[in-house]
């Protein structure tokens, strides 16, 4: 699984789903002392799971050894100091000789093609946990999450290929990076229409936006992609504000730059009441987050769906080892 676009939407569907009845399995058995339930507990009894990481990760790294342990596997975890990545070895041989000794890759890289080449020799399912270019386990916990606001309690039901979701809007405010190509692939698959606003030179690269538009091939209403410079525009009657930082990692050198190009794109409430979002909107970021592209009083407000959608992280992955729900109940007084 390199990316959404790997995925057709009754597979998009069933992986969301199957993240959902999980979550209840899990968290109903917990809450009853007992085991995680069959087959989820097994599944991958004897496996090991290679996680091979070049970059920092809180949500990844523990969502994927949190889940690979649930399913009775073992969760190997290599970080970029512990292997030879793309470093004193190639990436054929690094990957022909994990996937000889391991049952799953799942690797976070710098360029997308690492992973890419990774996937081509391994002998075993290699799963994307970032590249340049994609974030697919970040799409589907999002899309777990959208369903638990905007799915079956507001009458949108599920079906074999479809969440149901059609007809919904989303705003993306800010950079167009890897995670926003995967949301709106999803969106375009699943007839949830988005709408993207980022400062001028940081818009969806031309061959990006044409993966994303094939996402359309063959769903009967797809979602619409709308890009434009103006935040406002796309906030226009969106049920569901997203953003991400201005600076993904690897781009660090450029911060000064990009803080002062994205200027005026940080989301607010006053933003999105002038942009005229919808009366009960929501907010979504795959966190980590930096104050600079969304204040406290969004982040921490009662709007905020960023805590849920990163518990749907593990549920994405599989499962979950506590009884309870750990994220806050009661956002914490907003704070810088
Ligand atoms: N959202 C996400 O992928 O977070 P991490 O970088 O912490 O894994
Ligand atoms: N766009 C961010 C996402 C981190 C989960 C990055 O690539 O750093």
């Amino acid at each position: 699984l390199l990316s959404i676009s790997d995925l057709s939407p009754a597979e998009f569907t069933r992986l969301v789903l199957n993240a959902s009845s999980q979550k209840a399995a899990v968290k109903a058995a917990f809450a009853a002392g007992e085991q995680p339930p069959k087959p989820l507990h097994g599944t991958l009894a004897g496996k090991t799971v290679a996680m091979m990481f070049s970059k920092r990760s809180t949500r990844t790294r523990v969502s994927t050894e949190a889940a690979v342990q649930l399913m009775g596997g073992h969760p190997m975890f290599l970080g970029k100091d512990d292997i030879q990545l793309g470093v004193n070895e190639s990436l054929y041989d690094t990957s022909v000789v994990v996937s000889s000794m391991t049952s799953c890759i799942v690797a976070r890289v710098n360029a997308h093609k690492e992973v890419a080449d990774l996937a081509a020799h391994s002998s075993v399912p290699v799963i994307n946990a970032l590249s340049s270019d994609h974030h697919p386990l970040q799409t589907v916990a999002d899309f777990q999450t959208i369903c638990e606001s905007f799915g079956p309690a507001r009458g949108r039901q599920p079906s074999d290929s479809s969440l149901g979701l059609e007809g919904l809007k989303v705003a993306w405010v800010g950079d167009s990076n890897n995670v926003l190509f995967d949301l709106a692939t999803a969106c375009v698959k699943m007839g949830v229409d988005i709408s993207v606003a980022s400062p001028a030179g940081y818009g969806i690269p031309e061959g990006m936006r044409k993966l994303i538009l094939s996402a359309a091939e063959g769903v009967a209403a797809p979602g619409k992609l709308v890009e434009t410079t103006v935040p406002e525009e796309a906030i226009k009657d969106a049920d569901i504000l997203v953003t991400d930082t201005w600076v993904s990692m690897g781009q660090e050198a450029e911060s000064q730059k990009r803080l002062k190009a994205f200027a005026g794109y940080q989301i607010t409430n006053e933003l999105a009441k002038r942009g005229g979002a919808k009366p009960d909107w929501k907010f979504m970021h795959c966190l980590p987050r930096h104050p600079e592209e969304v204040d406290d009083e969004v982040f921490y407000g009662p709007r905020s769906l960023v805590f849920p959608e990163a518990e749907n992280r593990l549920w994405a992955a599989v499962g979950k080892c506590l009884p309870n729900s750990r994220f806050p109940r009661k956002f914490p007084e907003a704070r810088r």
